[in-house]
């Protein structure tokens, strides 16, 4: 995996990848958006120069919130979704984060497991949350807890 900052230019091949594997993909606003705010937003980019998969964070004060992460399809179940994933734990840690959380769809099955793998739990559910295909969807809240693993 070679995770670097994405930038503008990578905008339309990271908007490829999320319109073929998310159900309610981001626009080509809210990448800009996340650009422009300052998110950590990565890509992985492989020796071709062709990118596999993105992530973004936004850091708070101490907390930051996973936004969006994917993998393209032909890409996935290759153990980058969860290298991405520890990399920006890492990062999260890097900058005295104590916690990071995210909201998923409750029917996300591939996402929660990679979650619970990476060290995140449940800490409660937003009802009816989401807009769904058949109406409304829950968001379960996760977080993973960094503190005490190299601050003490
Ligand atoms: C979620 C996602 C990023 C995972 O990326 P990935 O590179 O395929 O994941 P990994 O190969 O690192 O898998 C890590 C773990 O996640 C779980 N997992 C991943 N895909 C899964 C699937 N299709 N079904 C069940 N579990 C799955 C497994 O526990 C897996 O570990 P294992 O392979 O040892 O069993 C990818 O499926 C994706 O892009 N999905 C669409 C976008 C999305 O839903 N993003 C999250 C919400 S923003």
């Amino acid at each position: 995996m070679m995770l670097r900052a994405m930038t503008q230019d990578d905008v339309d091949a990271v908007l490829a990848i999320e319109q073929a594997v998310q159900r309610f993909p981001w626009t080509r606003g809210n990448f800009t958006d996340a650009l422009h705010s300052g998110y950590l937003c990565c890509v992985d980019e492989t020796e071709e120069g062709g990118i596999r998969g993105y992530a973004i964070l936004m850091p708070t004060v101490d907390e930051a919130e996973l936004l969006n992460i994917g993998v393209a399809a032909a890409q996935q179940r290759k153990g980058l979704g969860r290298a991405m994933l520890a990399e920006m734990l890492n990062v999260a840690r890097g900058r005295n984060m104590k916690r990071v959380f995210l909201e998923v769809r409750s029917s996300n099955i591939a996402a929660i497991a990679l979650y619970r793998s990476a060290g995140f739990s449940e800490a409660g559910v937003r009802r009816s949350y989401y807009q769904g295909a058949n109406g409304s969807e829950d968001a379960i809240v996760m977080a993973c807890e960094l503190m005490g693993e190299s601050n003490g």
